[in-house]
This record gives structure tokens, C-alpha cells and sequence, in this order.
């Protein structure tokens, strides 16, 4: 044993311990065809029970209706609590049925307290919490090593100027390779330094995590340019996730795509700089056989983004300055409620104008697009590989409810395969990792260091927000970028990939839980009124504030002496395996094209008239990417309607007119975690 050691540290080889030790004659670990995706945890370690959640008081002083669990409906961040008993409550829930864990960033506090400004040791400090945390609730009986795969990623809150993540390698970095040292595969420690990305085969030789370090691609990374400038950490990682992606498209791999700030871009507003969604939208097309899923956090809202490959604009792509049409403005880094409620109706907007599923033969054959049809089947396909689709998961952080998704996938044929090993608790144990001392090395005296590296480590509240400068774009033709390497779309002979129709490894559905902090929490007069009125205290105004104090923020507990919270627990919202009004047969693309046109419907008559003028063109040019998806998912948003009210024929009227914005209220409701009444989602219509 102890020659295999040595051999073996001196030709790298993980398997050889792993196969010889002791520990591992347990049963193997089967898949479940099961994950979790938690994000945006935002633990405050300041938080004070029954303070105040005005703006000035953050939950951090004065009195007011903070409560156990956190304080729901408002800006105000996690209590340890909260993050406790949710841990618990994975443990005690969840844990042994699940295949890896999709961890999306921003583990630390918001720095929205000038009393107390966030330090580099408390941003590292409460995120070296949570990935021991992680640690202590996956590791095996013994200890020593993970049983499944977690996958972390950077929130723009993880460091210091929050947003501003210079290129690698640096402190932060530094910081985060010894943080994570426990997911981040050894092999590829050395390159995260340089990067902030890594990728884990969560099921060897079949599916790999690709965690993506999206801070490179924030629009408000004042710290970086763009991704097509071969000396900016965003085209590295580009070339990085091209590289990859086509060994994985060698293997026979598929690939899940995560990272904190997803890719949203609607009429106005963009997260990310244009030339890297460009970028990402050209890559994820010409390896939609590869990628299965993208799964983004940040937004607190849940959400999802449509991607059309037809906004992919090369001249944006090669060389960076192409004269460019683009207005949008860059998003607020914290979506204030007023912001968040532009932004679902822009989204709204947009896929109102996608073109109409083919619902009906007749209609889908339209003369022409016959290509696609394949057996009688709806030929859903036909559209459906010109879109990308990012799921955004809302937080545990209570801007709302705190919540947890559970994803499903389709494991059919993996029953007895090898699954992934934990090779690294080992290897440490071998060859440690030097440990960093955040404290020691972020005192005073390193501060200068500290410094000098990461600009200045004092948050500047809106400093950031001044918008980078960008060089003047170019006018006229320039030459072809050298340096701009097109990826290989899929070979013609391959059928669609699992974003697109049913397989092994397609996402089946999820089911997202919630913790109703209101009930929990338990502090306010069980007919839910508040127990002092106060001027304006539930009106629909107070969420445009830019700051929320939340739907308690002007009610007392009724014991503010001693809280008396209920048992914590989540419970489920809502599963898209028997939502009546989502009808997800799946969480492929195409499923999503067919919710997302449901939601933009408004008037029926006005909106069908002009997507019909479209439909014959969007088939007649998607038919190169032409298939048979089976999906058979009924679009008919109406028959439902009757078990959502209970208007009787009180209004007949009205009730005809919201069976049209029925979907949208729908998907409101959820964007909001079930926290807004259904009287004040109607404000939105
Ligand atoms: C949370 O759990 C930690 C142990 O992981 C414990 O030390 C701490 O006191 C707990 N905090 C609260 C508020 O429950
Ligand atoms: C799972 O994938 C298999 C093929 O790999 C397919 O036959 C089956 O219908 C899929 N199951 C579901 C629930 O989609
Ligand atoms: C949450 O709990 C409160 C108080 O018990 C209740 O009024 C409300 O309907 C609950 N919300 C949801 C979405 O279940
Ligand atoms: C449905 O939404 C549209 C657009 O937002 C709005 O004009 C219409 O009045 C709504 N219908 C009803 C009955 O609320």
C-alpha cells in the first residue's frame, strides 16, 4: 500500500487508492436521476431578530419584525438560522436522494449596512462556512469523503469591490481554490487559479457540471472588457468552454452549463456584456447535441430566459468592435421590485412576438417544412432548436420565500454505472492543499497586497455603477478575426440532443420548495393583520421602493420579547410534473418555447394575427435543424381555468379576459415565490 502510495502521487493516478482502500467495500451509490440546485444564501452573521427591516436598519438594529427565519418580502439577507435549518432540512429531507449538488454563488451578505461595511475576512468567512457545511452534510459515515459531487460557483456579492472580479490569477482566486479545494477536481485546481472555472464529471464518462465563472461575462465587472479580445479572461473562458465541449461531443458526453449571473437580455437590459452572449449563444448553437441544461441564480426571481440563435450577430462576435446596434442598457446588479417587474414584462414582450407552436398537422405542415415530420408526430422539432433556454432559480435568501429546487433527469440505461467517487478527499490528505488563513492573510498589514491586487477592497456603493468605458466602436468592414475559432455544429447524422428531445439525461421536471416564513416565523396576529397599522403598510407602492423592509415592515410582533417561530420546514410550491397551467411534459427547450409563448399571450385575436405572419418563414428556415421531437404537450391553455377561481359567473366578463393572461399570472405568481396576492399580480397585467 504504502509503494502504490508513492507510485502513485508520483504518476498522479487516483485510482489505484481508491480501489484498495478499506472504506470503499460498502454498496455502490446509485443514481437517483436526482439534483439539487440551491443558490444566493446571502448569510448575515449581523442579523438580528426582531429589529427593523427599513433600509437603514438593514436587520441589523432598532425594533421591528425581523423575524427567526428572516424577514420575508424584504432586502434584508439570511439569518444563520435560516441557512441552518435549511441544511437540516436538506439533510433530514433530500440528501440520500440526490445525485450531485448545483451550488450558485453568493454566499455572503449584501453590503447594505454603512454601519458595518463587509471586510474580505467575513465575505471568505461565511463562504468557507457554507462549503464546510456542504462538507458535513455530504461526507460519507467515516468522514473523510464526499459521497456526491457539489458544484460551486462565484456570486458578484463573494468578493471584494462586490462585481469587480479582476483577471487571474489573484487573491480572490487563491482564496476560492483553497475554499472549494474539497469540489474543485485536483487536476484542475492549478488552471481555477488562473480562471475561476472548473468542471466536474458528476456522472463519469456521461455528464459532466460545467461551473462557469460568469463574473467574466458581467456587464458590470468594471474589472474586465469584453469576449472577443483574446487578452480578456471572458474569451479565455470561452475558448476554455469550446475546447471542453467538443471532447465532451468526443466522448460522448453531455454537459449541464451553471454559473451566478445568468444571461438575461431583454429590449433594454443585459447582465451580460453583449459580446460574450453573443459568444455563448453561437457556442451553446453549435453544441446544442452536447449542452442539456444552463442553470443560473443571481436573480432571486424564478424565471426562465429564452435564447434565439437568431439575434447571434457574427460581426459582435470576431474582434470585438463591430459598429453594433445594441442599446441595452446594463442591469442594475441588485434588481430593486420596481426593476423586477420592467423586467418580467419585457421578458413577456419578447416572447410575445415567438412564433406559434405547431400545434395542429395541418397547420404545421403549411405547405412546406415537411422535413421534420416523422411518423404523424407533432413536429414541434422544427422550431425548437432555434432556442436556448436558462433556468434561473429563485434564492434562499427571503426577497420572497426561501426556496429549494429539485431537478429531475432521466437516467434510463445509467442504473448500474459507475459513479462518481470522491478522489480528493485523499489526495488531500497526501498532498494538502497549503491552507489559507483568510484572517491572517487579510489583516491590516497584508491589506496593501490586498489592495494593489483587487483595485481597492473598499465597496463603493455606486462607484461601480458608473458605467465602464468602452472603447468607440469601430466603423466599416474589418478583417476576419484570426483569432476567432467557430465551433462544429453537430454532425448531420446525429439526432437531437437531450435539451431538445427526450433521452437519457433530458431534465424531466423539478419540483421547487418554498419555507413560508409568514407561518414559520410566527409573529404576526394569526389573521394575518398587522398588529399597528400604519400609513400605507400593505399597498401595493411600497414594493417600488428601491429598498423593500417587506410585507411585515410596518407591523410589531406580538411577542417582541420571545419568539416563538413554528417548526421550519419547506414545503413544495409547485412541481412542473403536474402544474395544470405550465403543462411541462419535460424541461426541454422546446417545452419552454411553448410556455413562454402561452405567457406572452395577450389578447388572443391581436397576437395570433401577427405570429401567424411569421410561422411560415420561422419553418420554412428552421427546417435545417429539423426533428422529431415527440413532445405532444397540449398548448390549450384554457380548460383549466375553472379550478384557479372560484368567480362563479359573477363576472363573466372579466373572467374571459384574465383566461387570456391566465398563464402570465401564473408564472407571476411563481416569479414571486406565492408572497404577492393574486389582487396585486393583477396590477401587472
Ligand atoms: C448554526 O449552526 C452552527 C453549527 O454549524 C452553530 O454553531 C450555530 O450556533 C448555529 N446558529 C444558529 C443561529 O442556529
Ligand atoms: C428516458 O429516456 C429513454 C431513452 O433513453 C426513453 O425511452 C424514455 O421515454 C425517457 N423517459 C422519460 C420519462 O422521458
Ligand atoms: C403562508 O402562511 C401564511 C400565514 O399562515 C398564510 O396566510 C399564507 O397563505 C401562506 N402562503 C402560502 C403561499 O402558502
Ligand atoms: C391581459 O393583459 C393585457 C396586456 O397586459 C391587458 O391589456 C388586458 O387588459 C389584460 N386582460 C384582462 C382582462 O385583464
Amino acid at each position: 500500500m504504502a509503494f502504490q502510495r508513492v507510485l502513485c502521487l508520483a504518476l498522479l493516478c487516483h485510482g489505484v487508492i481508491a480501489a484498495h482502500s478499506p472504506e470503499r467495500a460498502a454498496a455502490p451509490r446509485k443514481l437517483h436521476g436526482r439534483f439539487l440546485h440551491i443558490t444566493d444564501l446571502h448569510p448575515d452573521q449581523f442579523y438580528k431578530v426582531h429589529s427593523s427591516t427599513l433600509e437603514a436598519d438593514a436587520c441589523h438594529h432598532g425594533k421591528g419584525p425581523a423575524g427567526t427565519y428572516g424577514a420575508e418580502t424584504s432586502d434584508c439577507d439570511s439569518p444563520y438560522a435560516l441557512v441552518n435549518a435549511t441544511f437540516d432540512w436538506i439533510g433530514a429531507n433530500l440528501k440520500d436522494q440526490l445525485d450531485f449538488v448545483i451550488w450558485t454563488g453568493d454566499s455572503a451578505r449584501h453590503d447594505s449596512d454603512e454601519q458595518i461595511p463587509r471586510s474580505p475576512a467575513q465575505v471568505l468567512g461565511t463562504n468557507r462556512w457554507i462549503a464546510d457545511k456542504f462538507v458535513d452534510l455530504f461526507a460519507d459515515p467515516s468522514g473523510q469523503a464526499l459521497q456526491i459531487p457539489i458544484i460551486p460557483t462565484f456570486g458578484n456579492n463573494d468578493i471584494l469591490p462586490h462585481n469587480i472580479l479582476l483577471p487571474g490569477p489573484n487573491k480572490w482566486l487563491q482564496y476560492y481554490t483553497d475554499i472549494w479545494r474539497r469540489f474543485i477536481p485536483e487536476e484542475q485546481r492549478h488552471s481555477f487559479e488562473f480562471g475561476g472555472w472548473f468542471y466536474v464529471e458528476v456522472i463519469p464518462n456521461r455528464l459532466a457540471v460545467f461551473s462557469l465563472n460568469t463574473l467574466y461575462f458581467f456587464d458590470r465587472n468594471a474589472g474586465v472588457d469584453d469576449c472577443a479580445t483574446p487578452s480578456e479572461p471572458g474569451f479565455k473562458q470561452m475558448e476554455w468552454l469550446r475546447i471542453q465541449l467538443q471532447f465532451m461531443r468526443a466522448r460522448g458526453m453531455k454537459a449541464i452549463l451553471m454559473g451566478h449571473v445568468p444571461p438575461a437580455r431583454t429590449e433594454s437590459k443585459k447582465l451580460w456584456d453583449e459580446t460574450c452572449w453573443q459568444k455563448y449563444t453561437l457556442w451553446l448553437r453549435q453544441y446544442r447535441d452536447v449542452v442539456t441544461a444552463s442553470l443560473y441564480g443571481h436573480m432571486n426571481v424564478d424565471h426562465f430566459l429564452i435564447q434565439d440563435t437568431r439575434d447571434i450577430d457574427m460581426s459582435l462576435i470576431s474582434g470585438g468592435e463591430a459598429e453594433t446596434a445594441d442599446v441595452r442598457e446594463a442591469m442594475e446588479d441588485e434588481l430593486s421590485a420596481a426593476s423586477t417587474a420592467d423586467y418580467l414584462q419585457e421578458l413577456r414582450h419578447g416572447w410575445s412576438k415567438l412564433p406559434r407552436p405547431s400545434t395542429d398537422e395541418g397547420e404545421a405542415s403549411g405547405g412546406k417544412g415537411k422535413k421534420g415530420r416523422k411518423g404523424g408526430k407533432k413536429p414541434k422539432g422544427l422550431w425548437g432548436e432555434r432556442y436556448h433556454m436558462s433556468l434561473v432559480s429563485p434564492s434562499v435568501v427571503p426577497n420572497y420565500f426561501p426556496t429549494l429546487r429539485v431537478i429531475e433527469y432521466n437516467i434510463s440505461g445509467l442504473e448500474d454505472t459507475p459513479v462518481w467517487e470522491d478522489k480528493g478527499a485523499e489526495m488531500l490528505q497526501l498532498h494538502p492543499v497549503a491552507e489559507v488563513d483568510d484572517q491572517k492573510h487579510l489583516d491590516l498589514r497584508d491589506m496593501s497586497t490586498v489592495d494593489t491586487e483587487l483595485g481597492s477592497t473598499k465597496e463603493h456603493k455606486s462607484g461601480d455603477k458608473d458605467k465602464k468605458k468602452k472603447k468607440k466602436p469601430k466603423k466599416g468592414k474589418k478583417p476576419q478575426d484570426p483569432s476567432l475559432v467557430i465551433p462544429d455544429p453537430p454532425s448531420t447524422a446525429s439526432p437531437p440532443g437531450p435539451a431538445y428531445s427526450q433521452q437519457t439525461l433530458t431534465l424531466t421536471g423539478y419540483t421547487q420548495y418554498f419555507a413560508n416564513l409568514t407561518h414559520i416565523n410566527n409573529d404576526m396576529t394569526p389573521d394575518g393583520g398587522p398588529v399597528e397599522e400604519s400609513e400605507g403598510s400593505s399597498s401595493w407602492t411600497d414594493w417600488l421602493l428601491r429598498w423593500r423592509k417587506g410585507k411585515n415592515g410596518d407591523k410589531k410582533p406580538k411577542t417582541p420579547d420571545e419568539p416563538n417561530p413554528r417548526a421550519f420546514q419547506f414545503e413544495v410550491e409547485y412541481s412542473t410534473f403536474d402544474d395544470k397551467i405550465y403543462k411541462l411534459g419535460d424541461l426541454t427547450v422546446n417545452s419552454f418555447v411553448d410556455l413562454a409563448y402561452r405567457i406572452g399571450q395577450k389578447a388572443q385575436g391581436k397576437a395570433l394575427a401577427e405570429v401567424d405572419d411569421n410561422e411560415d418563414r420561422d419553418i420554412e428556415e428552421e427546417s435545417e435543424y429539423a426533428s422529431d421531437a415527440s413532445d405532444e404537450s397540449d398548448s390549450d391553455d384554457d380548460d383549466e381555468f375553472d379550478e384557479t377561481t372560484e368567480q362563479g359567473d359573477k363576472d363573466k366578463k372579466k373572467k374571459k379576459g384574465k383566461k387570456h393572461n391566465k398563464t402570465w399570472l401564473h408564472f407571476l405568481r411563481h416569479a414571486f415565490v406565492s408572497t404577492v396576492d393574486d389582487d396585486d399580480l393583477e396590477k401587472f397585467l
